[in-house]
């Protein structure tokens, strides 16, 4: 095993410490584009309280406003445009993971030599200098506050890809649980069904040897999202719930829990396409996906795996025959999403039928994260992917 691993970015975490945002952004500049989405932020009071104390210090502010839930390539270009104009320092980004991935979109491709972010997702254009991004995080779910991947949409194409690279990690990041409090049910039961997925996908279910250090850390990350997110869907402003999802979110991915597995993050792959066709809630299709996916891989190899997270995490009883303690663990997960989180279950909910599952599951398979298959804990080839979605 062998890894390297470095996360440079700064974290505030706490209701008192948004008075370091200013002196934060002074120390990059002068002039700062907002980001942030169809106006969550106004209605919580946060715009007012970071627009008053960004005045207050002497900066001066540009906005993108309106990002997208799955955020669009074409409002990544809208802001590349106004930084060039105003010779912007730095991003804020105000918002979940949709906000932060086009603030990180919009930092690659200002001193690219394009103005269309996607031809840095086809990797036309390298990505060299990058604009710093500070983040005020709202939603529990991504990690993209902490990490160095940009999730965007072209539905031109039907295409959901991103941009993965240093330079885009946020430079700060700041985390107050209270922010989370006017998180609706569905976006916080669907933000960590995300965090659960980044752990599965990333690490957990993986057929390479890890350091039990690392997958014993996993499953405590698991157990506090178990744990939490029901006090949080029945008491939105629990503190300890909300700081718990929090902290949660941005350690699930911040490179720390895979350090020394690479594989394809299959329900991430899947689900992005059904984001690309859809546009639905991004947690939400993860939810629905990874119960079925569990039963669909469970064999002699992979289910002392899965079974491993249902008598550690899901309260599955030890000591029955793997593939049936697998089974009774897929049942565990999909009874935690569906009925404690109130997730509804089927792809049909959404609006989805099969009509695009072949194109899906080729999509998937030679995409960011797959070179004619996807490969972790089991290998996917086109026609399993298609199974999957059928169940
Ligand atoms: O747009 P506003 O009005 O702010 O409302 C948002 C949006 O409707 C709302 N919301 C956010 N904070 C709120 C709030 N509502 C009330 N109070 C608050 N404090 O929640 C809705 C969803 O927001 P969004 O940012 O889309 O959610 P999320 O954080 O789940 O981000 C999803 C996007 O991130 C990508 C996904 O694919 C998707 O595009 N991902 C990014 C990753 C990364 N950068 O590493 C990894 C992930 O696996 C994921 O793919
Ligand atoms: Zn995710």
């Amino acid at each position: 095993m062998k890894f390297t691993f470095q996360n440079t970015t700064k974290v505030y975490f706490g209701d008192e410490e948004l008075e370091n945002l200013a002196p934060e952004l002074l120390n990059l500049g002068k002039k700062v584009l907002l980001v942030y989405g169809g106006g969550s932020i106004k209605k919580n009071g946060l715009y007012d309280k970071i627009i008053s104390n960004l005045k207050n210090s002497g900066i001066e502010t540009f906005e993108l406003s309106g990002v997208e839930p799955n955020p669009r390539h074409t409002t990544v270009n809208k802001g590349v445009k106004i930084c060039r104009e105003n010779n912007i320092s730095a991003i804020l980004a105000v918002g979940g993971g949709s906000t932060i991935d086009c603030s990180k979109g919009i930092s690659a491709t200002v001193f690219s030599k394009t103005d269309n972010v996607w031809d840095l997702v086809e990797g036309k254009y390298p990505i060299e200098k990058t604009l710093p991004i500070v983040t005020v995080l709202t939603l529990s779910a991504t990690g993209s506050e902490m990490d160095c991947g940009s999730v965007l949409s072209n539905m031109e194409l039907n295409i959901k890809s991103g941009l993965i690279h240093e330079n885009i990690r946020p430079k700060v990041s700041f985390e107050d649980p209270k922010i989370t409090y006017s998180v609706n049910e569905y976006q916080t039961a669907s933000g960590s069904a995300d965090i659960m997925s980044h752990i599965f996908d990333v690490a957990y279910l993986s057929k390479q040897k890890q350091m039990e250090m690392l997958v014993n850390i996993q499953e405590e990350v698991l157990r506090t999202v178990i744990k939490y997110t029901p006090i949080a869907l029945e008491n939105p402003s629990d503190y300890e719930a909300r700081a718990n999802l929090m902290w949660a979110s941005s350690w699930a991915l911040n490179d720390f829990m895979y350090c020394g597995v690479m594989q394809s993050p299959i329900l991430h792959a899947i689900e992005h396409e059904l984001s690309a066709f859809y546009d639905i809630t991004h947690g939400h299709g993860l939810a629905i996906l990874t119960p079925n996916y569990l039963r669909y891989i469970i064999n002699d190899e992979t289910a002392p795996v899965i079974y491993r997270l249902g008598v550690n995490c899901l309260n599955v009883k030890s000591g029955l025959e793997a593939k049936e303690g697998a089974k009774l663990t897929a049942d565990a997960l999909a009874k935690l999403y569906f009925e404690t989180f109130r997730l509804p279950s089927r792809l049909s909910d959404l609006g989805i039928d099969d009509s695009k599952f072949e194109v899906m599951a080729h999509n998937c398979c030679n995409g960011l994260f797959g070179q004619g298959k996807l490969s972790a804990l089991a290998t996917l080839e086109e026609r399993d992917v298609v199974e999957i979605l059928k169940m």
